[in-house]
């Protein structure tokens, strides 16, 4: 098997790719992260036997837990949050090679007895395995767990072969474009870069995978991608849940950081990126980092490019919720925003003078992600005057990238009857329709994918840096004028009136989609 697919993105979530035998270690395998995500994902990966022969499963963690109550605490997970029923004879495949090793994120020590256990694994089976690190604790112990792997020789282990080490790292990457500067330094003091997996969740998503077919696979798109045809683009995360409990992460992060800094800008690089000169993972990444160079700073400050809010007490689906400031764990001053709106220029010669702009935000009116393609509009020589006869709309792609995963195009038809009228109507693909629902998770496709050491859906680090360089200046002055300037919405509502500012200089508004 060859370490790295030449065209790994066309192999897909194929029986044949075969990773090679594999432990998984988990750092932080009492977390959320790990029930709710990654024991699903591995359960649903042995569903559809996609796991190598040799396979197994170690969870890490501070707390002492047996390897007995390990698995059933994973069992327990699937139940709840898999996409799939729990099946005992799947799971016993998984189980039976499941263990569980205690030890502090910065205990050299305990490392050492993790490399004995995985040494004791590789001989138990009679060969060699790669180790694939998934890091998945709070960020405070990223560099401990990272130098820690680098000193117990864990790293390094079998690098220079196929079975090298791998580490797969959760985001948030860094607070700002210091930290992450600091933690890529980190990473490769002990890593080299194509052992290096950093997460962003939104890039395993079907439909953002899909864009990527969408653009390049159709003739139809590609030449009318670009400034003479493209008046604007519209990129929306938005939630309906609120912080929960939450709480005290998001107090130090907020939606800038959780969101936009990540999910959205990498939907923005995706959708604004050249071509590629082919689908190997590095020549993706290095036109996405080109796009995210590319992006003008920010105008920040009163009448600049960005806005932020946080909700107000609402309403949503028919019950009364509380206002940010009211939820549990949130100061009563917080100066975190849980809404936030970029108006971004590319400064390139395809995108010059078109506006990117980017939202999300919690306790939204409805869930929903999508990129919306906003054509311009064609000349009013012909069906203009009578707007009454006359209802048309800007032709407008989107991409719904969940739920209801599609896409659709608003175009102009004719109304049926005698007299000339127009109105605009929606094509639509809905991905449930034609294939079905039960597509794979995100994190299914990403631990498969890191396991047969396929980055292209993961972000690189020089991407991280680009993104941050662009975001730090606002959360720079974020910070420095406190609360002044936080807007508020409606939970339940489709944001706040400053984000509608931001549009409304070029004409533009949001959609409501
Ligand atoms: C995470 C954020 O990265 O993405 C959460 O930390 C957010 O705050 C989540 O709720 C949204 O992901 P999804 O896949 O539910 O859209």
């Amino acid at each position: 098997m060859s370490d790295t697919p030449r065209h790994p993105f066309l192999h897909g979530l194929s029986k044949h790719r075969g990773a090679p035998p594999t432990v998984v270690v988990i750092f932080g395998a009492s977390g959320d992260l790990t029930a709710r995500k990654l024991i699903p994902a591995v359960y649903n990966l042995s569903h559809d036997n996609l796991l190598p022969a040799d396979f197994h499963l170690v969870g890490y963690g501070r707390k002492a837990i047996p390897d007995g109550e390990f698995r059933s605490l994973a069992a327990d997970a699937i139940k709840e949050f898999s996409r799939r029923e729990l099946n005992g004879e799947v799971w016993e495949r998984v189980a039976a090679h499941t263990t569980y090793v205690a030890g502090g994120y910065d205990e050299r020590a305990a490392f050492d007895r993790l490399a004995q256990h995985i040494d004791g694994i590789e001989k138990k089976i009679g060969r060699d395995v790669q180790r694939l690190f998934y890091i998945s604790t709070p960020p405070s112990v990223f560099a401990p767990i990272i130098m820690n792997l680098g000193a117990s020789g864990l790293a390094a282990k079998h690098l220079g072969t196929p079975l090298h080490a791998k580490v797969i790292i959760e985001k948030p990457f860094g607070k700002d474009l210091t930290s992450a500067r600091e933690l890529n330094g980190t990473i490769r003091s002990v890593f080299e870069e194509h052992q290096v997996y950093r997460i962003d969740h939104y890039l395993g998503k079907e439909t953002v995978q899909d864009l990527l077919v969408q653009r390049f696979a159709n003739a139809i798109f590609e030449p009318l991608w670009n400034r003479n045809f493209i008046d604007s683009v519209q990129i929306t995360v938005a939630e309906e849940v609120g912080v929960g409990s939450r709480g005290g992460y998001y107090e130090q992060s907020g939606c800038l950081r959780d969101m936009i800094q990540n999910h959205t800008m990498q939907l923005l690089a995706l959708t604004a990126m050249e071509p590629p000169g082919s689908l190997d993972a590095e020549a993706i990444r290095d036109e996405k980092v080109k796009v995210l160079k590319a992006i003008q700073p920010l105008t920040i400050g009163p009448a600049g490019d960005v806005a932020r809010a946080q909700y107000g007490a609402g309403m949503m689906s028919g019950k009364s919720v509380p206002g940010y400031l009211e939820e549990e764990g949130i100061q009563p001053q917080s100066n975190t925003e849980t809404y936030a709106a970029l108006r971004l220029s590319i400064n390139n010669w395809r995108w010059q003078g078109v506006p990117f702009y980017l939202r999300s935000g919690k306790r939204m009116a409805r869930r929903v992600s999508e990129i919306a393609i906003n054509f311009r509009r064609p000349p009013g020589t012909l069906f203009a005057g009578e707007t009454a006869r006359f209802d048309l709309a800007a032709n407008t792609l989107s991409f719904q990238i969940q739920p209801d995963e599609g896409l659709s195009l608003i175009l102009n038809t004719k109304v049926p009857g005698l007299e000339t009228r127009t109105q605009p109507v929606k094509m639509s693909f809905r991905y449930a329709t034609t294939f079905g629902s039960n597509t794979a998770e995100a994190y299914e496709r990403l631990v498969l994918d890191a396991m047969i050491g396929d980055g292209t859906l993961f972000i690189r680090g020089d991407e991280a840096e680009a993104s941050w360089k662009l975001c730090t200046p606002v959360l720079d002055y974020w910070r420095s004028v406190g609360r002044t300037g936080m807007d508020t919405y409606a939970a339940g509502s489709w944001g706040p009136p400053s984000a509608d500012a931001l549009l409304a200089k070029q004409a533009h508004c949001w959609r409501q989609p």
